[in-house]
């Protein structure tokens, strides 16, 4: 069966995970909402990928988070509530307008107290957040421009401390991420993400292939290791 045919049984099954296992949430649905009448491209996570974001947070026991790449706050969100009350988030946004949608929705959902947003690309404020002395982050969602991936992956490593996990949404590029001769700016920044993660003896990592609501794609999940 192909790509398309799969498509209506993957959105099924998630539908029918999602009605099992995920109660009705006005204000994730905002979070959508708001985004799609900005005009936002529909690429926040699923909501059942948001919801493995929030138990990966809450099975590392992570208290501070960094997201690259907040969009309309939707991950943000999930990434919020799994660090509770005591826990905070630092989500990353070069797109103003988005940023606004993403504050309103944080405010809408009674997270803005642990979320905190920075404008700006991303390079330029993690380097901010260096230079800031930050404290290391126990828990990293990389889910920004893919181009720019090789460089968030090498300063989410100066951000981290053993034990901290990565994760990185959408490496399969729709299965270009095989593809050798690729010349796709967003398969080449994921290509180099995996070449810089599989030679780097601090890294213990995976790779899985998805599919569901969102079609065909995968996640990355790293640790820091001693
Ligand atoms: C793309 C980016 C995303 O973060 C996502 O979740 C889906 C697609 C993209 O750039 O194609
Ligand atoms: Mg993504």
């Amino acid at each position: 069966m192909n790509q398309e045919t799969s498509q209506g049984k993957w959105s099924a099954v998630d539908a029918y995970f999602v009605d099992r296992l995920l109660p009705a949430d006005s204000v994730l649905d905002e979070a959508l909402a708001s985004s799609e009448r900005a005009g936002m491209p529909a690429h926040a996570v699923a909501p059942n990928q948001g919801k493995l974001l929030q138990l990966l947070v809450q099975m590392a026991n992570a208290k501070r988070v960094l997201e690259l790449g907040t969009l309309g706050g939707y991950s943000t969100i999930w990434l919020a509530r799994g660090v509770g009350a005591a826990g905070s988030v630092v989500t990353v946004e070069a797109n103003p307008v988005h940023a606004e949608v993403a504050r309103r929705n944080f405010t809408h959902a009674g997270l803005s107290g642990r979320i905190d947003l920075r404008l700006g690309q991303g390079v330029a404020v993690l380097e901010g957040l260096l230079a800031e002395g930050t404290e290391p982050f126990d828990f990293i969602f990389i889910d920004a421009d893919k181009p720019n991936n090789p460089a968030y992956l090498e300063l989410s490593l100066k951000l981290s401390r053993p034990g901290t996990v990565i994760v990185g949404d959408n490496v399969v590029r729709d299965g270009a991420v095989a593809n050798s001769a690729s010349t796709d700016a967003n398969v080449l920044g994921v290509q180099r993400f995996f070449d810089l993660i599989a030679a780097n003896p601090r890294l213990s990592a995976t790779a899985i292939q998805t599919v569901g609501s969102k079609g065909y794609d995968g996640f990355l999940l790293a640790r820091v290791l001693e």
